[in-house]
Protein backbone atom coordinates (compact mmCIF):
# COMPACT_ATOMS: atom_id res chain seq x y z
CA UNK A 1 0.00 0.00 0.00
CA UNK A 2 1.26 3.29 -0.82
CA UNK A 3 2.07 5.27 2.30
CA UNK A 4 -1.05 7.69 3.71
CA UNK A 5 1.59 10.05 4.75
CA UNK A 6 2.48 10.79 1.19
CA UNK A 7 -0.35 12.63 0.57
CA UNK A 8 0.14 15.18 3.19
CA UNK A 9 0.72 19.03 2.26
CA UNK A 10 3.04 21.02 3.27
CA UNK A 11 1.68 23.74 5.36
CA UNK A 12 4.06 26.87 5.67
CA UNK A 13 4.23 26.62 9.64
CA UNK A 14 7.63 28.45 9.37
CA UNK A 15 6.31 31.14 7.41
CA UNK A 16 9.10 33.77 6.10
CA UNK A 17 8.53 37.18 7.10
CA UNK A 18 5.30 39.02 5.69
CA UNK A 19 5.81 40.71 2.12
CA UNK A 20 3.87 42.86 0.29
CA UNK A 21 0.36 42.61 1.99
CA UNK A 22 0.61 38.76 3.17
CA UNK A 23 -1.37 37.13 4.31
CA UNK A 24 -3.86 37.86 1.48
CA UNK A 25 -6.92 39.47 3.41
CA UNK A 26 -9.45 41.50 2.09
CA UNK A 27 -11.66 43.71 3.41
CA UNK A 28 -14.23 41.69 5.22
CA UNK A 29 -11.09 40.51 6.87
CA UNK A 30 -11.63 37.26 4.82
CA UNK A 31 -8.10 35.04 4.18
CA UNK A 32 -8.32 34.81 -0.10
CA UNK A 33 -7.60 31.41 -1.18
CA UNK A 34 -4.73 30.53 -2.91
CA UNK A 35 -4.26 30.54 -6.54
CA UNK A 36 -3.42 26.82 -6.91
CA UNK A 37 -0.54 25.85 -9.56
CA UNK A 38 -0.45 22.36 -7.63
CA UNK A 39 -0.84 19.49 -10.42
CA UNK A 40 -4.74 19.41 -10.41
CA UNK A 41 -7.32 20.71 -8.90
CA UNK A 42 -6.78 24.11 -10.69
CA UNK A 43 -8.49 27.51 -10.66
CA UNK A 44 -11.20 27.71 -12.65
CA UNK A 45 -12.48 30.03 -15.87
CA UNK A 46 -15.37 32.25 -13.88
CA UNK A 47 -17.77 30.38 -17.20
CA UNK A 48 -17.26 27.42 -15.89
CA UNK A 49 -17.92 28.14 -12.02
CA UNK A 50 -21.18 29.83 -13.29
CA UNK A 51 -21.89 26.22 -15.07
CA UNK A 52 -21.31 24.90 -11.58
CA UNK A 53 -23.44 27.23 -9.61
CA UNK A 54 -26.34 26.56 -11.96
CA UNK A 55 -29.85 25.44 -10.79
CA UNK A 56 -29.59 21.71 -10.21
CA UNK A 57 -31.98 19.48 -13.04
CA UNK A 58 -32.63 15.46 -12.72
CA UNK A 59 -30.24 13.30 -14.31
CA UNK A 60 -32.70 11.90 -16.07
CA UNK A 61 -35.17 13.22 -18.65
CA UNK A 62 -34.96 14.82 -22.16
CA UNK A 63 -32.79 17.86 -20.78
CA UNK A 64 -30.13 15.58 -18.99
CA UNK A 65 -30.31 12.92 -21.89
CA UNK A 66 -29.21 16.17 -24.16
CA UNK A 67 -26.97 17.50 -22.09
CA UNK A 68 -25.16 14.42 -21.35
CA UNK A 69 -24.60 13.18 -24.81
CA UNK A 70 -23.01 16.60 -25.40
CA UNK A 71 -20.51 16.18 -22.39
CA UNK A 72 -20.05 12.31 -23.87
CA UNK A 73 -19.38 13.45 -27.24
CA UNK A 74 -17.00 15.82 -26.52
CA UNK A 75 -14.69 13.98 -24.44
CA UNK A 76 -14.75 11.24 -27.38
CA UNK A 77 -13.87 14.36 -29.44
CA UNK A 78 -10.89 14.97 -27.76
CA UNK A 79 -10.02 11.23 -27.06
CA UNK A 80 -10.13 10.99 -31.03
CA UNK A 81 -12.47 7.84 -30.70
CA UNK A 82 -15.89 6.16 -31.76
CA UNK A 83 -16.04 4.51 -28.75
CA UNK A 84 -18.05 5.02 -25.27
CA UNK A 85 -17.40 7.79 -22.96
CA UNK A 86 -19.11 7.64 -19.53
CA UNK A 87 -18.87 9.95 -16.78
CA UNK A 88 -18.46 8.01 -13.33
CA UNK A 89 -18.89 10.21 -10.01
CA UNK A 90 -16.02 10.65 -8.45
CA UNK A 91 -12.36 11.15 -8.37
CA UNK A 92 -9.78 9.87 -11.14
CA UNK A 93 -9.44 6.91 -9.16
CA UNK A 94 -12.83 5.43 -9.13
CA UNK A 95 -12.64 5.31 -13.60
CA UNK A 96 -9.26 3.31 -12.85
CA UNK A 97 -10.78 1.08 -10.66
CA UNK A 98 -13.67 0.52 -13.08
CA UNK A 99 -10.92 -0.51 -15.70
CA UNK A 100 -9.42 -2.93 -14.00
CA UNK A 101 -12.50 -4.28 -11.93
CA UNK A 102 -14.28 -4.86 -15.19
CA UNK A 103 -11.45 -6.22 -17.35
CA UNK A 104 -9.58 -8.56 -14.72
CA UNK A 105 -11.14 -11.11 -12.84
CA UNK A 106 -10.03 -12.35 -8.91
CA UNK A 107 -7.15 -14.28 -9.52
CA UNK A 108 -6.79 -13.22 -12.97
CA UNK A 109 -3.12 -11.14 -13.42
CA UNK A 110 -2.54 -7.38 -14.35
CA UNK A 111 1.06 -6.10 -15.84
CA UNK A 112 1.20 -2.58 -13.80
CA UNK A 113 3.82 0.13 -15.57
CA UNK A 114 5.24 1.61 -12.32
CA UNK A 115 6.10 5.18 -12.71
CA UNK A 116 5.61 6.57 -9.77
CA UNK A 117 3.31 7.13 -7.07
CA UNK A 118 0.28 7.65 -8.94
CA UNK A 119 0.84 4.77 -11.78
CA UNK A 120 1.49 2.63 -8.31
CA UNK A 121 -1.71 2.91 -7.26
CA UNK A 122 -3.36 0.67 -10.00
CA UNK A 123 -1.54 -1.75 -8.18
CA UNK A 124 -3.37 -0.55 -4.62
CA UNK A 125 -6.97 -1.25 -6.76
CA UNK A 126 -5.56 -4.60 -7.98
CA UNK A 127 -5.10 -5.80 -4.52
CA UNK A 128 -8.98 -5.01 -3.45
CA UNK A 129 -9.76 -7.25 -6.32
CA UNK A 130 -7.65 -10.23 -5.48
CA UNK A 131 -5.80 -9.32 -8.68
CA UNK A 132 -1.85 -10.48 -9.07
CA UNK A 133 -0.13 -7.84 -10.27
CA UNK A 134 3.31 -8.09 -12.15
CA UNK A 135 4.72 -4.69 -11.72
CA UNK A 136 7.65 -3.22 -14.14
CA UNK A 137 9.38 -0.50 -12.02
CA UNK A 138 10.72 2.54 -14.18
CA UNK A 139 13.52 4.84 -12.24
CA UNK A 140 12.32 7.63 -10.70
CA UNK A 141 11.99 10.45 -13.73
CA UNK A 142 12.48 7.87 -16.23
CA UNK A 143 9.45 6.86 -18.92
CA UNK A 144 9.32 3.05 -19.36
CA UNK A 145 10.81 2.13 -22.85
CA UNK A 146 8.57 0.25 -25.51
CA UNK A 147 11.36 -2.50 -25.73
CA UNK A 148 11.36 -2.96 -21.68
CA UNK A 149 7.85 -3.49 -21.91
CA UNK A 150 7.46 -5.73 -24.98
CA UNK A 151 10.23 -8.05 -23.17
CA UNK A 152 8.11 -7.94 -20.02
CA UNK A 153 5.20 -8.98 -21.66
CA UNK A 154 6.48 -11.71 -23.08
CA UNK A 155 7.63 -12.93 -19.69
CA UNK A 156 4.41 -12.69 -17.97
CA UNK A 157 2.20 -14.06 -20.65
CA UNK A 158 -0.89 -15.11 -18.01
CA UNK A 159 -1.28 -11.03 -17.85
CA UNK A 160 -3.72 -10.24 -20.78
CA UNK A 161 -4.09 -6.89 -19.10
CA UNK A 162 -1.67 -3.88 -19.37
CA UNK A 163 -2.25 -0.55 -16.98
CA UNK A 164 0.18 2.52 -17.94
CA UNK A 165 0.11 5.75 -16.75
CA UNK A 166 0.42 8.78 -19.15
CA UNK A 167 1.52 11.34 -17.25
CA UNK A 168 3.11 10.39 -13.85
CA UNK A 169 2.12 13.33 -11.68
CA UNK A 170 4.61 12.67 -8.92
CA UNK A 171 7.57 13.15 -11.15
CA UNK A 172 6.39 15.28 -14.11
CA UNK A 173 7.26 12.40 -16.43
CA UNK A 174 5.18 11.77 -19.94
CA UNK A 175 5.25 7.69 -20.98
CA UNK A 176 4.79 7.77 -24.70
CA UNK A 177 1.62 6.24 -25.27
CA UNK A 178 2.01 5.95 -28.86
CA UNK A 179 4.57 3.26 -28.56
CA UNK A 180 3.25 1.54 -25.72
CA UNK A 181 -0.16 0.78 -27.49
CA UNK A 182 1.35 -0.17 -30.44
CA UNK A 183 3.69 -2.91 -28.41
CA UNK A 184 0.74 -3.76 -26.63
CA UNK A 185 -1.35 -4.51 -29.29
CA UNK A 186 1.51 -6.13 -31.12
CA UNK A 187 1.18 -8.52 -28.14
CA UNK A 188 -2.69 -8.66 -28.32
CA UNK A 189 -3.40 -7.66 -24.87
CA UNK A 190 -5.42 -5.19 -23.34
CA UNK A 191 -4.26 -1.44 -22.68
CA UNK A 192 -5.78 0.69 -19.63
CA UNK A 193 -4.87 4.01 -19.55
CA UNK A 194 -4.51 6.71 -16.63
CA UNK A 195 -4.34 9.49 -18.40
CA UNK A 196 -6.06 11.47 -15.47
CA UNK A 197 -3.08 14.22 -15.45
CA UNK A 198 -2.93 14.69 -19.56
CA UNK A 199 -6.05 14.46 -20.97
CA UNK A 200 -7.14 17.85 -22.97
CA UNK A 201 -3.63 18.88 -22.54
CA UNK A 202 -1.65 16.35 -24.55
CA UNK A 203 -2.66 14.07 -27.40
CA UNK A 204 -4.27 11.34 -26.34
CA UNK A 205 -5.92 8.98 -29.12
CA UNK A 206 -7.65 6.14 -28.21
CA UNK A 207 -8.51 4.37 -31.20
CA UNK A 208 -5.60 4.67 -33.15
CA UNK A 209 -3.16 4.48 -30.60
CA UNK A 210 -4.85 0.89 -29.32
CA UNK A 211 -6.03 2.27 -25.93
CA UNK A 212 -8.63 -0.53 -24.83
CA UNK A 213 -9.60 1.49 -21.73
CA UNK A 214 -8.57 5.41 -21.44
CA UNK A 215 -9.71 6.71 -17.98
CA UNK A 216 -9.49 10.50 -17.10
CA UNK A 217 -10.69 12.93 -14.32
CA UNK A 218 -12.14 16.41 -14.55
CA UNK A 219 -9.98 18.63 -12.58
CA UNK A 220 -6.92 18.44 -14.12
CA UNK A 221 -6.28 19.37 -17.89
CA UNK A 222 -10.30 19.12 -18.57
CA UNK A 223 -10.11 22.46 -16.56
CA UNK A 224 -13.26 21.53 -14.22
CA UNK A 225 -13.99 21.15 -10.44
CA UNK A 226 -13.19 17.75 -9.07
CA UNK A 227 -15.99 15.15 -8.65
CA UNK A 228 -16.58 13.56 -12.43
CA UNK A 229 -14.31 10.57 -14.17
CA UNK A 230 -14.38 10.14 -17.55
CA UNK A 231 -13.87 6.50 -19.28
CA UNK A 232 -13.55 5.85 -22.96
CA UNK A 233 -14.07 2.20 -23.80
CA UNK A 234 -12.32 1.33 -27.34
CA UNK A 235 -15.35 -0.62 -29.42
CA UNK A 236 -12.65 -3.07 -30.07
CA UNK A 237 -12.56 -4.03 -26.42
CA UNK A 238 -15.88 -5.01 -25.63
CA UNK A 239 -15.32 -8.50 -26.80
CA UNK A 240 -12.35 -8.85 -24.02
CA UNK A 241 -14.49 -6.97 -21.20
CA UNK A 242 -17.28 -9.13 -22.24
CA UNK A 243 -15.18 -12.11 -22.02
CA UNK A 244 -12.93 -11.26 -19.25
CA UNK A 245 -14.44 -13.06 -16.42
CA UNK A 246 -14.68 -10.28 -13.85
CA UNK A 247 -18.60 -11.03 -13.03
CA UNK A 248 -18.55 -10.04 -9.43
CA UNK A 249 -16.68 -7.06 -8.86
CA UNK A 250 -19.97 -4.92 -7.89
CA UNK A 251 -22.57 -2.73 -10.07
CA UNK A 252 -21.36 0.48 -10.55
CA UNK A 253 -17.64 -0.58 -10.91
CA UNK A 254 -18.86 -2.41 -13.52
CA UNK A 255 -18.33 -0.75 -17.24
CA UNK A 256 -20.86 -3.10 -18.96
CA UNK A 257 -23.65 -2.02 -16.33
CA UNK A 258 -22.40 1.89 -17.62
CA UNK A 259 -23.02 0.46 -21.28
CA UNK A 260 -26.08 -1.57 -20.85
CA UNK A 261 -27.88 1.79 -19.43
CA UNK A 262 -26.13 4.05 -22.34
CA UNK A 263 -27.70 1.82 -24.68
CA UNK A 264 -31.06 0.49 -23.25
CA UNK A 265 -32.01 3.47 -21.40
CA UNK A 266 -30.60 5.85 -23.88
CA UNK A 267 -33.39 8.09 -23.80
CA UNK A 268 -34.48 8.67 -20.19
CA UNK A 269 -31.85 7.51 -17.80
CA UNK A 270 -28.67 6.46 -19.62
CA UNK A 271 -26.55 5.96 -16.77
CA UNK A 272 -27.18 3.71 -13.91
CA UNK A 273 -27.03 5.75 -10.97
CA UNK A 274 -27.98 9.58 -9.62
CA UNK A 275 -25.39 12.05 -11.78
CA UNK A 276 -23.28 15.07 -10.21
CA UNK A 277 -25.49 17.10 -12.81
CA UNK A 278 -23.73 20.57 -12.08
CA UNK A 279 -20.17 19.16 -12.28
CA UNK A 280 -20.97 17.50 -15.47
CA UNK A 281 -22.78 20.86 -16.73
CA UNK A 282 -19.21 22.72 -15.86
CA UNK A 283 -17.57 19.95 -17.51
CA UNK A 284 -19.32 20.58 -20.90
CA UNK A 285 -18.87 24.16 -20.40
CA UNK A 286 -15.03 23.34 -19.95
CA UNK A 287 -14.89 21.04 -22.79
CA UNK A 288 -16.67 22.87 -25.19
CA UNK A 289 -14.04 25.74 -24.30
CA UNK A 290 -11.40 23.81 -25.09
CA UNK A 291 -12.64 22.36 -28.36
CA UNK A 292 -13.19 26.20 -29.05
CA UNK A 293 -9.97 26.77 -28.64
CA UNK A 294 -8.46 23.75 -31.16
CA UNK A 295 -6.92 20.58 -29.68
CA UNK A 296 -3.53 21.19 -31.66
CA UNK A 297 -3.08 24.51 -30.57
CA UNK A 298 -3.97 23.54 -26.89
CA UNK A 299 -1.60 20.89 -26.85
CA UNK A 300 1.50 22.72 -28.38
CA UNK A 301 0.22 25.42 -25.83
CA UNK A 302 1.10 23.16 -23.00
CA UNK A 303 4.00 21.42 -24.83
CA UNK A 304 5.68 25.51 -24.89
CA UNK A 305 4.92 26.47 -21.54
CA UNK A 306 6.17 23.71 -20.09
CA UNK A 307 9.04 24.27 -21.93
CA UNK A 308 8.91 27.65 -20.54
CA UNK A 309 8.91 26.80 -17.26
CA UNK A 310 11.96 24.31 -17.36
CA UNK A 311 14.19 26.88 -19.02
CA UNK A 312 13.46 29.77 -16.71
CA UNK A 313 13.21 27.29 -13.78
CA UNK A 314 16.85 25.80 -15.15
CA UNK A 315 18.46 29.93 -15.51
CA UNK A 316 17.47 30.23 -11.50
CA UNK A 317 18.91 26.72 -10.46
CA UNK A 318 16.26 24.39 -9.92
CA UNK A 319 17.14 20.96 -11.94
CA UNK A 320 13.87 19.33 -13.75
CA UNK A 321 13.64 16.09 -12.34
CA UNK A 322 12.13 14.25 -15.83
CA UNK A 323 14.50 15.24 -19.39
CA UNK A 324 13.26 17.27 -21.72
CA UNK A 325 12.71 14.49 -23.85
CA UNK A 326 10.03 12.94 -21.27
CA UNK A 327 8.87 16.15 -20.12
CA UNK A 328 5.10 15.75 -18.86
CA UNK A 329 2.63 19.24 -20.44
CA UNK A 330 1.29 19.19 -17.07
CA UNK A 331 3.34 19.15 -14.56
CA UNK A 332 7.05 19.48 -13.77
CA UNK A 333 8.94 18.44 -10.28
CA UNK A 334 11.80 20.57 -9.77
CA UNK A 335 14.97 20.16 -7.50
CA UNK A 336 15.86 22.93 -5.47
CA UNK A 337 19.06 24.64 -5.75
CA UNK A 338 21.81 23.31 -3.36
CA UNK A 339 21.20 25.00 0.56
CA UNK A 340 16.94 25.39 -0.48
CA UNK A 341 14.88 22.68 0.88
CA UNK A 342 12.09 21.87 -1.61
CA UNK A 343 9.40 22.19 1.20
CA UNK A 344 10.76 25.48 2.39
CA UNK A 345 10.11 26.71 -1.41
CA UNK A 346 6.73 25.59 -1.40
CA UNK A 347 6.05 27.29 2.01
CA UNK A 348 7.68 30.18 0.63
CA UNK A 349 5.72 31.00 -3.01
CA UNK A 350 2.84 30.55 -0.57
CA UNK A 351 3.38 33.29 1.80
CA UNK A 352 4.88 35.75 -0.61
CA UNK A 353 2.68 35.04 -4.13
CA UNK A 354 -0.43 33.64 -2.10
CA UNK A 355 0.57 30.57 -4.63
CA UNK A 356 0.37 27.03 -3.76
CA UNK A 357 2.66 24.63 -5.23
CA UNK A 358 2.53 20.49 -4.95
CA UNK A 359 5.10 19.32 -2.64
CA UNK A 360 7.17 15.76 -3.35
CA UNK A 361 5.28 12.74 -2.75
CA UNK A 362 6.22 9.17 -1.49
CA UNK A 363 9.93 8.83 -2.10
CA UNK A 364 10.13 12.54 -3.42
CA UNK A 365 8.72 13.74 -0.40
CA UNK A 366 11.37 16.47 0.50
CA UNK A 367 13.51 16.50 -2.55
CA UNK A 368 11.45 18.17 -5.35
CA UNK A 369 8.16 20.22 -5.51
CA UNK A 370 5.77 20.41 -8.32
CA UNK A 371 4.32 23.23 -10.51
CA UNK A 372 0.83 22.49 -12.15
CA UNK A 373 1.21 24.56 -15.55
CA UNK A 374 -2.52 23.44 -16.95
CA UNK A 375 -5.58 26.12 -18.00
CA UNK A 376 -5.39 29.24 -15.50
CA UNK A 377 -1.94 27.96 -14.14
CA UNK A 378 -0.42 27.77 -17.47
CA UNK A 379 -0.88 31.23 -18.41
CA UNK A 380 2.10 34.49 -18.03
CA UNK A 381 0.04 35.85 -14.79
CA UNK A 382 0.35 32.79 -12.78
CA UNK A 383 4.11 31.74 -14.03
CA UNK A 384 5.56 35.36 -13.48
CA UNK A 385 4.51 35.35 -9.75
CA UNK A 386 5.14 32.20 -9.74
CA UNK A 387 8.88 32.73 -10.80
CA UNK A 388 9.68 36.29 -8.80
CA UNK A 389 9.20 34.56 -5.84
CA UNK A 390 11.63 31.58 -6.76
CA UNK A 391 14.33 33.87 -8.71
CA UNK A 392 14.34 35.72 -5.52
CA UNK A 393 14.56 32.55 -3.23
CA UNK A 394 17.66 31.48 -5.72
CA UNK A 395 19.32 34.90 -5.58
CA UNK A 396 19.28 35.26 -2.10
CA UNK A 397 20.84 32.21 -2.15
CA UNK A 398 23.63 32.83 -3.73
CA UNK A 399 24.70 36.24 -2.06
CA UNK A 400 24.60 34.23 1.13
CA UNK A 401 26.80 31.49 -0.58
CA UNK A 402 29.21 34.54 -1.92
C1 LIG B 1 -1.76 10.32 -12.84
C2 LIG B 1 -2.80 10.26 -11.78
N1 LIG B 1 -3.53 9.17 -11.65
C3 LIG B 1 -4.48 9.04 -10.72
C4 LIG B 1 -4.73 10.06 -9.85
C5 LIG B 1 -5.82 9.91 -8.85
O1 LIG B 1 -6.82 10.80 -9.21
P1 LIG B 1 -7.93 11.23 -8.17
O2 LIG B 1 -7.22 11.87 -7.02
O3 LIG B 1 -8.76 12.19 -8.98
O4 LIG B 1 -8.66 10.02 -7.77
C6 LIG B 1 -4.00 11.24 -9.93
C7 LIG B 1 -4.23 12.34 -8.99
O5 LIG B 1 -3.53 13.32 -8.93
C8 LIG B 1 -3.01 11.35 -10.92
O6 LIG B 1 -2.27 12.45 -11.04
Amino acid sequence: MNDPEAYRCVEPSSAPTRRNGEPKLDEGGVTQPPRLMIPGPIDLEPEVLEALAGQVIPHYGDAWVTAYRHVRQNLLTIGESEGDAFVLAGSGIVGIDAAIGTAVPTGGHLIVVDNGFFSGRMCEVADGYGITTHVLRTERGKPVRPDELAAFMQTHPEAQVVGVTHGETSTGVLNDLEALGNVVAEADRLLIVDAVSTFGAARVAVDAWGIGICCTASQKALESPPGAAPVIVNRTAWDFLDSSGADNHGLYSDLRVWRHYATEMSEFHPQPATMPVNVIAALTVATDRILAEGLDQRYRHHRKTAARVRRRAQAAGYEPLAADEWASPTVTALRPPTGLAANDVVAAVRERANIQLGSGIAELAGQVFRVGHMGLSATDAYLDDLFGVLESLSNTQECAAS
